[in-house]
């Protein structure tokens, strides 16, 4: 199920934004790209079947979390839009993430990585434990809800790059690590906390890195986005 690869992050907010992103990569080269809710929300599924279209793999970010039934139902729709990675909140639990499995699931059988998320990053221990009322510590969290995803039959979680090799440990060396929060040494952090080189990345054990900004704001976009295929790959 796992393959190594560069995401892109598609934050941009219409479609003719992200349309002129991907105008200047040449013909023969398709980075894997992430739509989330700003560019969903704004410009609808039609934006997804353009960009599956022009012959990108999709990852599809809209991290569900509803009743089993609700995600199950949307989850089907979803698959139909051909993405071939979503995701959802382990905090749905289990007969949720089931739920959401089964909808997925295509009449042929094959359906995308479906991936959870466990803790928001923007989640700090302080918020954990005074407002969700979570008194568990914070990693030990991340990596039980990464258990109920693997127990529930997902493929893998996003997590930080400094989470991977243990979420491996612990749910198995197939199970599919996406990580955030990567910058090249030279570049801006932004408001990013828990950040790891692509090259590290590589080493930790990540299957998939997700880079946004240091590749969409560069100077020269498509020579980023080589760089980070090139060190996260180890090539
Ligand atoms: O620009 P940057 O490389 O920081 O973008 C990272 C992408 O990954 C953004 O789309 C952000 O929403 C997403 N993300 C994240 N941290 C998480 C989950 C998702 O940065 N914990």
């Amino acid at each position: 199920m796992s393959a190594k690869d560069v995401i892109i992050a598609l934050d941009f907010p219409t479609k003719e934004a992200t349309l002129n992103f991907l105008d200047q990569f040449p013909a023969g080269e398709k980075p894997f790209v992430k739509i989330g809710m700003e560019l969903f929300y704004a410009e609808g599924p039609d934006v997804v079947r353009e960009i599956k279209a022009r012959g990108h793999k999709i990852f599809l970010d809209l991290k569900l979390h509803d009743i089993p039934n609700t995600v199950k139902s949307a989850m089907r729709v979803l698959s139909r839009l051909d993405v071939d990675m979503c995701n959802l909140h382990a905090a749905g639990a289990s007969t949720m993430m089931k739920g959401a499995l089964e909808g997925l699931t295509r009449e042929d059988g094959t359906r995308p990585i479906l991936i959870a998320v466990t803790q928001l990053t923007s989640t700090d221990a302080d918020t954990l434990k005074n407002e969700l009322l979570i008194e568990t510590p914070m990693a030990e969290t991340v990596m039980s809800y990464a258990k109920n995803a693997a127990d529930s039959g997902l493929d893998g979680v996003v997590c930080s790059p400094l989470e991977a090799a243990l979420v491996k440990e612990k749910c198995g060396e197939n199970f599919v690590t996406v990580t955030p929060g990567i910058r090249f040494a030279d570049s801006d952090v932004g408001d990013q906390k828990r950040i790891m080189t692509p090259a590290l990345a590589g080493q930790s054990g990540c299957d998939y890195i997700v880079v946004g900004r240091p590749i969409t704001k560069a100077e020269d976009p498509v020579a980023a986005y080589r760089r980070a295929v090139k060190d996260f790959l180890g090539a």
